[in-house]
Order: structure tokens, then C-alpha cells, then sequence
């Protein structure tokens, strides 16, 4: 951060929870995976931010037009005196007009919850010039940020959060629900959850945005095990993997795939692991389901929320979903 005061720093075992993590991920079967949270170190942001703008990419681009639109009204529809906390703030750029609609009938607490540092300092970079806001940013999973938020808020604050940017398509179906409902418990009745996903499209739509022509959502994908290398002492030769996008039609998601172009051994020493792929062979780094706006209401009541407003970008099709707690 760069004002550490007003930080709360990470836990000095994320390494070896890396390693642990890495190494159930890899002797998986029959199919090998890595956590896509992993994909979000300085390099790894940094390529996402790169993502957020390329013109086969619209899940920003629609988010943004939608709460540039709508800001102001979804600040009616909130209860007062709101504290913040967002779940995976980014560099905080889709936020600034929430926060601005808030900022203007009153001080307004924000806490940007992330597991990377350089994206928690991008978005006080971004957000920091918003009158009457203070900003604390947790340098936490979610729901151990989200359960500090929670327990240090003022006393009469409700809490917004914020979870935007389709991140819960990261999730799958079942785990979404699951995680809502965590979320849901760390909540008091009133509360309120300002839910963003991105809409079911055409495959190849959807592929594009996956696989841009310039190759950045490649290099976001092979700098995960690039960092494997970097962080845990790894030897995977990054020249013999290849990116692929799919969609998987039962899931209704777009799968994010490293596919070994050749038979090959790796080691990762700080997972006290030796790892073999056959050619062709792939490493699942990350999924992005898609979601229909009417399936919103089943899944909030699943969670113990009622959707109590959507709002609609038709353009690109994306959906934000205010859920109060019950
Ligand atoms: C952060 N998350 C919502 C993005 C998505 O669309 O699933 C991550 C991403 N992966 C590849 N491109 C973008």
C-alpha cells in the first residue's frame, strides 16, 4: 500500500498455502488445475486491466456504461449510512460512480477487499480523489476481509457489498451460492449486496472475448504458471504451453485451458512436486459462467436474499442485482 498505516497486511503464510494449493491442483485427476485466484499477481493485474479495454472484452466496458447510467438511482434504492466493502475492487475504476453517488449525500467508509497488493494500491490510486471518502483496504480472501469489514463497522452503518464485474462467474453454480450464502452470514437483515454478472451470448462471442486477437487473455493465462516459476521455484517451459478458451455448454461457461504442446516434465520446488503432461494434455486455470437475469431471484432467495432491483445493460448483456439480506 502505498499508505501502509491504513492497511491491513496479508498473513506471511500465502506462500506455502500457494505450494499446497498448487500441488492438490496438479495432481488432480484426470484433470490437472490451477486456481484462477493465482492469476492476479502485479503482472497478472496488470494484463487484466489490459483485458478490460480490448474491443473483444465487453464485460467492463457494459458495467461501466450501466452504472454510469444508473448510479444514482441504485444510491436511492440502499439503506443510509452504508459502509463499503468491495469484494475484488480491480483497480477500483467500475466503482468511482457508485462511490461518487454515495460521497455526495454523505462521508462515505470503503473498503476494497483483495488478495493482491499492486491491485489494492492501483485502486487508491484510482479512488482516492473522491471527496469525502476514506478508504481501508484489506489484503484479504474475501470472506476473511468481509468478516473484518463486518465486525469493525460503525455501530448504526449497514454494510454495501459490492461484488462486481461478473467475479462470481469465477465461481462454479453450486460454489456461488454457496459463497452467497457466507456471505449472507456475516450480514444482518437490511444489509445489502450489489451483485454484477455477465449474461449468457453467443459462443463465438463469448470465445473472442477469451481469446482476443492480440493474445493478451494468453499472456494472462500462461503468466499463472510463469509465476509458478517466479514464486515457488518452478521449471515449466512456458514456450510449450498454448492458451485455449471453450465453452462448455452444460455449465454454461467459458473454460480457460493450458494445453502442454508436448510431452513434458516439470518440478516445483516449493511444492516438493515433479509434475508430467502428455501433449495435448491441459492444465484448467479458470472458468466464467454466464448467467440469464431471471436466474437472479432463485439464486438470491437460495442464499437468504431477495433481489429487490436488476438493472439491465442490453448492449453487451449484463446484469446488476441488488440483493438485501432477509
Ligand atoms: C475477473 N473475471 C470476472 C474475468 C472473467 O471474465 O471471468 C477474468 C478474465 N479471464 C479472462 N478474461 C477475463
Amino acid at each position: 500500500m502505498t499508505q501502509p498505516a491504513l492497511s491491513h497486511d496479508a498473513s506471511p503464510d500465502l506462500r506455502s498455502t500457494f505450494a499446497a494449493e498448487v500441488r492438490a491442483g496438479l495432481t488432480h485427476t484426470p484433470q490437472k488445475e490451477l486456481p484462477s485466484k493465482y492469476l492476479y499477481d502485479e503482472v497478472g493485474s496488470a494484463l487484466f486491466e489490459v483485458i478490460t479495454v480490448l474491443p473483444e472484452y465487453g464485460v467492463t466496458r457494459a458495467e461501466e456504461r450501466l452504472l454510469a447510467k444508473h448510479a444514482a438511482e441504485i444510491v436511492e434504492h440502499l439503506p443510509h449510512d452504508v459502509t463499503v466493502a468491495e469484494l475484488g475492487s480491480g483497480s477500483g475504476r467500475k466503482t468511482r460512480r457508485i462511490l461518487e453517488a454515495l460521497c455526495k449525500k454523505r462521508p462515505t467508509s470503503y473498503c476494497p477487499i483483495e488478495i493482491s497488493r499492486s491491485a489494492l494500491q492501483l485502486c487508491r490510486r484510482e479512488l482516492g480523489d473522491i471527496e469525502r471518502i476514506s478508504i481501508v483496504g484489506y489484503e484479504r480472501d474475501y470472506l476473511a476481509g468481509l468478516a473484518e469489514v463486518s465486525k469493525q463497522r460503525a455501530a448504526d452503518d449497514r454494510l454495501l457489498v459490492l461484488f462486481l464485474g461478473s467475479t462470481i462467474g469465477n465461481f462454479g453454480r453450486l460454489a456461488a451460492t454457496r459463497f452467497l450464502r457466507e456471505i449472507r452470514t456475516m450480514l444482518a437483515p437490511g444489509d445489502a449486496l450489489l451483485l454484477g454478472t455477465d449474461l449468457i451470448k453467443p459462443t463465438p462471442v463469448l470465445v473472442a472475448a477469451y481469446d482476443d486477437s492480440i493474445g493478451v487473455t494468453a499472456s494472462f493465462n500462461l503468466n499463472l504458471l510463469a509465476r509458478v516459476n517466479r514464486e515457488l521455484d518452478g521449471d515449466f517451459p512456458l514456450d510449450a504451453f498454448e492458451h485455449v478458451a471453450r465453452f462448455n455448454p452444460d455449465a454454461r461457461s467459458i473454460e480457460m485451458h493450458l494445453r502442454a504442446k508436448r510431452d513434458l516434465t516439470a518440478h516445483v520446488g516449493a511444492a516438493q512436486l515433479t509434475v508430467s503432461l502428455r501433449q495435448g494434455e491441459t492444465i484448467w486455470t479458470e472458468s466464467s459462467h454466464k448467467y440469464r437475469a431471471e436466474e437472479m431471484p432463485a439464486i438470491a432467495d437460495g442464499a437468504g436474499f431477495v433481489c429487490s432491483h436488476q438493472w439491465i445493460e442490453e448492449e453487451w448483456g449484463f446484469a446488476e442485482s441488488l440483493l438485501v439480506a432477509r
